[in-house]
């Protein structure tokens, strides 16, 4: 679609020719190539030069302007903008079952026709984006089974970065369905969620999603709210739904990988359906963890089940030490020991970045990319783009405390 939009113009009347193609000539994109003046002309030149839009008068001499587009849509796949007046309102259904894409009420304004033609232009490039559906997304789980350990921090910018770095398309996918935080912290009040995609009986359109998608203002950074309220999430899940067969997160993991080039997707901390989903079509488990007893013995049982149970390939998950400079007595081979895994990542404790970020509504990534926290979340983009590049271990003071001991019945038997 870079090259554009190719207009053809239809309409007896040459003022209306002339108005349309006056207002279409400070769009780059968009240019008309040819004009009709009767509906059997209509028709040639579409089949001819196989126009992107043809916008067609209902009321064309020699072929009526329903029967142009018939005619024409028979052959080429144009999207036709019907140009009706209001005594020709009658026509609109058929002109719907024909197959027109788009209608503007005589006499309309240089906006409206605009309007509709950009909404024309976003649809055909949509179409192009999925149909491509080229290099198939990559999906990265931020995940963790304790609660609070800073996995929306780190997924929002995560995502905004790599849209940032990759100057492609990424969906933050929030999949704690519960009490989703993601929006808030992007700053932004949504209108739709994810529910509005689990609603329908068909297979979810492309079209749906790109609406329910929200741009977060960070360039190439687009997120996919969770419900507004809790008791919504059971809509997603599939409790008490007509087909519980059916698993709408997968459909749309599926679907959001076809027109993104990166989906993070965050997660409430539990091994439920949901998140279950998401694991299984990771490329990679990012599981956040941070440096004290509590959430290290939860990490540990984490840990468990995804290598033990679910049989996960440990080099799918990658351990990211959050607060890692709160590891007071703990170093960080004793925490990798105890939990008999590599840490892969380090991110440091900043409150007042953080807290900043989150009532500005910014990814402090970007708006203090200077900080270290955002070094690192920036060295973990880094490195999941090239996993030749080196990951940055903070430096540590090698303090031992009485509790490490604590570390070492953690893990289920597994060895490092
Ligand atoms: N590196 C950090 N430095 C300072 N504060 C942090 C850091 N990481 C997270 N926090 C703070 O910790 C709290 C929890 O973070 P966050 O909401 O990202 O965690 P979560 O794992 O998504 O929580 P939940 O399980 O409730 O979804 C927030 O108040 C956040 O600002
Ligand atoms: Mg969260």
């Amino acid at each position: 679609m870079d090259e554009g939009l190719r207009i053809l113009v239809a309409d007896a009347s040459l003022p209306v020719r002339e108005m349309i193609k006056g207002a279409l000539v400070g769009e780059p994109k968009l240019q008309v190539v040819a004009e009709a003046a009767d509906g059997r002309q209509a028709i040639d030149q579409a089949l001819e030069i196989r126009p992107d839009v043809v916008f067609l008068d209902a009321r064309l001499p020699k072929v009526d302007g329903l029967s142009a587009a018939e005619e024409i849509l028979r052959h080429v796949s144009s999207d036709i903008v019907l140009l009706f007046s209001e005594e020709d309102r009658r026509l609109l259904r058929r002109a719907m079952q024909v197959g027109a894409r788009d209608f503007l009420l005589k006499p309309f304004s240089q906006e409206e026709l605009l309007s509709s033609v950009r909404d024309l232009f976003h649809q055909g490039a949509l179409k192009k984006i999925y149909e491509r559906g080229s290099q198939e997304g990559e999906v990265l789980t931020v995940f963790s089974t304790k609660g609070g350990v800073g996995k929306t921090t780190i997924a929002s910018n995560l995502a905004a970065y790599l849209g940032e770095r990759t100057q492609k398309r990424v969906l933050l996918l929030d999949l704690d369905l519960e009490f989703g935080s993601s929006a808030a912290l992007l700053g932004l009040k949504p209108s739709t969620s994810i529910v509005d995609l689990c609603r329908g009986d068909g297979p979810i359109k492309p079209e749906l999603l790109e609406k329910v998608i929200l741009p977060t203002g960070q360039k190439n950074l687009f997120l996919l709210p969770a419900p507004p309220t809790p008791d919504l999430a059971a809509e997603v899940e599939g409790d008490g739904r007509r087909q519980r067969e059916r698993n709408y997160v997968a459909e749309i993991i599926s679907l959001a990988k076809s027109s993104f080039s990166h989906v993070v997707i965050d997660t409430a901390s539990n091994f439920r359906e949901t998140n279950l989903t998401a694991l299984d079509r990771s490329a990679a488990v990012l599981l956040v963890t941070t440096p004290d007893i509590p959430t290290l013995q939860n990490t540990a049982k984490a840990l468990d089940i995804m290598l033990q149970k679910l049989e996960y390939q440990p080099s799918r998950i990658r351990l990211i030490l959050n607060r890692s400079d709160g590891a007071v007595g703990l170093t960080f081979e004793d925490i990798s020991k105890g939990l008999a895994f590599p840490i892969s990542y380090y991110v440091p404790s900043d409150g007042p970045t953080v807290i900043w970020a989150a009532n500005f509504g910014q990814p402090f990534v970007l708006r203090r990319s200077r900080t270290a926290i955002s070094r690192s979340i920036i060295n973990i983009v880094e490195h999941l783009l090239n996993p030749a590049s080196t990951v940055r271990v903070p430096s540590q003071k090698k303090e031992r405390g009485w509790w490490t001991g604590f570390l070492r019945p953690l893990t289920n038997g597994r060895e490092r």
